[in-house]
């Protein structure tokens, strides 16, 4: 009871809780569920650009990739880790996500047809991904906050390059300001239901709002950046391809159309375009490294070996 309070007291002041902090065991679950989904996410989320570095256009935005992708090798490392402070296991979350027992996000099941989608990458799914990422900056267990502020650093200089590229494009021949306008049109609306079911289908929300796991539900994200993409599109020169898109002076939002949650839950449920092909790639990139995995242990263990003599 006494550990309870102490928790209650934690969370309501805005501290962080820590590793060894007593939780209570919903927390754990949740933390680990949205945690390694996050991971998972990171991980899977180097497919879709990773298939463009053969092909970039130019040694210089050969490098810009590369180093991009290697990132997010890095997010998703900083979260399995994060993970591993609640007691999850690593071994064991990995074979969870190529069993498809765990999530990842929906955006990464889509297909990248040209090389305007690695732009539109960077400035619309890192743009979600720092809209919702932010916050979690200040989520309320400490070795997952710590973790986003690096992310987050990182994650804006991915959408910052994303949209420098299209600017690029956008200047080029009309060819090119086609394919860009081409891959808005196919990304704009799986961008949205990046942040989750509408918040009356959200089941996680209360319980994760009262925990301070998440500080804004999945709606006001989604306005959010909304709100924030449209005068960048302007800009850009792209149309986004919403017809009941406008400015609700009343609201002080932009209104926007329906989203197809139908597709949306068909792709969480595992039949998007490019579900089985991610997870396979996965699958076998997973095997492939097991005598990496085993060279490592093998080698620690003569270490400790060497170390006890
Ligand atoms: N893709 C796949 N599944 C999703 C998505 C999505 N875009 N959005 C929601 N879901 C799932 C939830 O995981 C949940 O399923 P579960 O209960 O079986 O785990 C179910 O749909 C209902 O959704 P919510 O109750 O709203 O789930 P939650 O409170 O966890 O909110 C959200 C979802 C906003 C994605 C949250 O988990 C979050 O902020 N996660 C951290 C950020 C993240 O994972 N980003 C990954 C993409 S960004 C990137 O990698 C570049």
């Amino acid at each position: 009871m006494e550990l309870e309070h102490e928790f209650e007291r934690v969370v309501a002041a805005d501290h962080r809780v820590e590793p060894r902090d007593w939780m209570p065991d919903g927390y754990r679950r949740t933390l680990i569920r949205q945690i390694a989904q996050h991971a998972h996410s990171e991980i899977i989320g180097m497919q879709p650009e990773g298939n463009w570095i053969s092909r970039a256009p130019s040694l210089r935005r050969k490098a810009i990739l590369l180093a991009k992708v290697q990132d997010e090798a890095g997010h998703g490392l900083y979260l399995y880790a994060a993970a591993e402070t609640l007691g999850a296991d690593r071994e064991d979350l990995t074979a969870k996500l190529v069993e498809g027992r765990q999530k990842y996000s929906s955006i990464f099941n889509y297909p990248t047809l040209t090389f305007a989608d690695v732009g539109v990458i960077g400035w619309l799914v890192d743009g979600a991904a720092i809209v919702n990422q932010v916050p979690l900056c200040r989520t309320s267990y400490g070795p997952y906050a710590r973790a986003m502020i690096r992310v987050c650093k990182e994650e804006s200089f991915h959408q910052r390059q994303g949209y420098e590229l299209l600017l690029t494009m956008m200047r080029g021949t009309q060819a090119q300001r086609d394919m860009v306008q081409r891959s808005v049109d196919r990304w704009w609306w799986p961008s949205l239901m990046m942040f989750g079911p509408p918040d009356t289908e959200s089941t996680n929300t209360e319980q994760s709002m009262k925990w301070r796991i998440k500080r804004h539900t999945n709606d006001e994200l989604r306005q959010k950046f909304v709100d924030m993409t449209v005068p960048q599109a302007e800009k850009l020169g792209v149309t986004l391809p919403d017809p009941d898109l406008r400015w609700n002076a009343e609201r002080g939002h932009h209104d926007f159309g329906e989203i197809d949650w139908a597709e949306f839950w068909q792709v969480v449920g595992g039949d998007g375009p490019c579900n089985a092909q991610r997870i396979a790639h996965r699958r076998k990139a997973h095997e492939d490294g097991a005598w990496v995995r085993e060279a490592a242990a093998a080698y620690a263990a003569k270490k400790s070996g060497e170390e006890q003599v």
